[in-house]
């Protein structure tokens, strides 16, 4: 994800990348990695749409533990012409929104410590490599991942980054996607966390809406704890094709002046698929 006001670290490119420095992580640090992917493995089958099932096959590489980026890039460029590029952490949103429009998937080369493995603050390389890159070997999400990064510039030049933003949060991180009769996972920040994982399908407290672009745009959205609300795709062929059939300027200028949504509202036109309790977020 990005950020502004950031301040470039020394070492770092000019569009913020440096070396992985794959040799450097400790045999510690793989083995936080084969952890948390182990714990996600178990969980996610049943749970997460096949699509990112299909894609895991893409972190299978030749070495365990913290995927190697240029073998990743490698498969990833096979599939789906995408690679995976290291930073230190947040980047701005103007070289963020460059990456993903030359599909380039830029991810954090730390990972979290031993005693952060349900939080931590910043995205790490699982959040960013297991959450993000599975869905990235699929052609049709490929293709809305580098379409965002072109609409990001757009909404950049329209000063409506903080609508588009919105978009990017309840689908690309926190979206869920209709399965046949039920729903299924594939926001990264979902699939990346396991208490999360549980939370958005099962519990009752959270609402799961079904998606629309411009309602999605008026919704503030939650950092600091579980999601209160959940959109849901229709499939991923549908979220491209109203993402990139849609002139997003004239919704940005309609939107203007048009007062945002708290996380838990629940509007009249809403499709509801569950009404939360917002149990956790008065607990
Ligand atoms: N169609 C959008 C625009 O006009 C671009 C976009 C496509 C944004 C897909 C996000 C996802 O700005
Ligand atoms: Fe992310």
């Amino acid at each position: 994800m990005a950020d502004t006001a950031l301040i470039r670290p020394e070492g770092a490119a000019a569009d913020w990348t440096i070396p992985q420095g794959w040799d450097a992580y400790t045999a510690e640090e793989h083995a936080t990695w084969d952890t948390l992917f182990a714990r996600q493995i178990a969980m996610l089958p049943g749970r997460v749409t096949p699509e990112f099932m299909d894609g895991l096959d893409v972190l299978r590489l030749s070495k365990p533990g913290i995927p190697d980026f240029d073998e990743l890039s490698e498969r990833l460029m096979k599939a789906t012409g995408w690679q995976v590029v290291a930073v230190p952490g947040l980047v701005p949103d103007d070289v963020f929104f460059d990456h993903l429009a030359n599909r380039r998937f830029v991810s954090g080369n730390f990972i979290r410590r031993p005693d952060q493995l349900d939080y931590l603050q910043e995205p790490d390389v699982f959040h960013d490599v297991f959450g993000h890159v599975p869905l990235l070997a699929n052609p049709v999400f490929a293709d809305y991942m580098q379409a965002y990064g072109q609409g990001g510039q757009r909404a950049a030049a329209m000063g409506a980054i903080d609508r588009l933003s919105r978009l990017y949060w309840y689908t690309v991180e926190f979206g869920l996607v209709r399965a046949g009769d039920g729903l299924a996972l594939y926001g990264a920040g979902i699939v990346s966390s396991r208490s999360e994982s549980v939370f958005a399908l099962d519990d009752a407290s959270p609402n799961r809406i079904g998606f629309d672009l411009k309602r999605v745009m008026r919704t503030r959205y939650r950092i600091d704890d579980f999601q209160q609300s959940y959109f849901v795709i229709d499939s991923f062929e549908e979220l491209l094709d109203q993402t990139l059939n849609t002139d997003f300027a004239p919704l940005y200028a309609e939107l203007e002046g048009q007062p945002d949504h708290d996380p838990e509202t629940i509007l009249p036109d809403d499709r509801v698929y569950a009404r939360g309790t917002q149990a956790h977020a008065r607990r």
